[in-house]
């Protein structure tokens, strides 16, 4: 399956996709693409030998316009899934419609709670039990989209945002390859009316 990633910053869960199809995961990794040029996920990518872009949003009038064009350019890659990993900002719907059922974003939360920045200091400010990560199809809302697995962890009485971030990240590392995998095989799409697995509409 061709395959594009948009990231932001540190990568890591890029740096995941990475090793997952070194190790068998049938995805091709057309292009990384970035906001930021001094993205570490761009020298990831580089070192891997897989194709990247820094598109400045200074450049653009509009946040249609830059989107519009980063999406063209990902189009362009003949990437036919298009991950978010640590993507940074809010997309047009414009530019996300044409791609529904083929975007997937990785969110540090148990959605549908907590969308948006700072999920760990608000799982933790609400006295929630229990904090995790989800990866979902991407709609025009925020964060909002199906959600197609989700990654749980206890929290614990002394835990910080640190703590919490250091055990979940690990989990999204696994949980990000593991949604790709199970598009990237047929068994899971996104239907009119919701998640598809197995032919089974659920
Ligand atoms: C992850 O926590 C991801 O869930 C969120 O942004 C962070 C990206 O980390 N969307 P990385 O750049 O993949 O290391």
């Amino acid at each position: 399956l061709p395959v594009a990633v948009l990231a932001s910053g540190r990568g890591s869960n890029l740096q995941a996709l990475i090793r997952a199809r070194d190790a068998g995961l049938p995805i091709d990794l057309r292009l990384v693409a970035s906001d930021r040029a001094e993205a570490p996920a761009l020298r990831h990518a580089e070192a891997a030998g897989i194709a990247t872009l820094a598109l400045d949003p200074a450049g653009y009038a509009t946040r249609r316009d830059y989107d519009l064009e980063l999406f063209r350019r990902v189009a362009e890659s003949g990437a036919e899934l298009l991950v978010l990993a640590g993507f940074m900002r809010i997309l047009d719907a414009d530019a996300v419609n044409p791609w529904r059922g083929r975007m997937i974003n990785v969110h540090p939360s148990l959605l549908p709670k907590y969308r948006g920045l700072h999920t760990h200091r608000r799982a933790l400010e609400a006295g929630d039990a229990e904090h995790g990560a989800s990866v979902h199809f991407v709609s025009p809302e925020l964060d909002g989209g199906p959600v197609i697995a989700q990654a749980r962890i206890d929290v614990r009485p002394d835990d910080t945002e640190t703590t919490l971030a250091e055990r979940l990240l690990p989990l999204e590392h696994r949980l990000l390859p593991a949604a790709v995998a199970l598009i990237a095989s047929g068994r899971l799409h996104l239907g009119e009316r919701g998640i598809v697995f197995d032919d089974v509409p659920l």
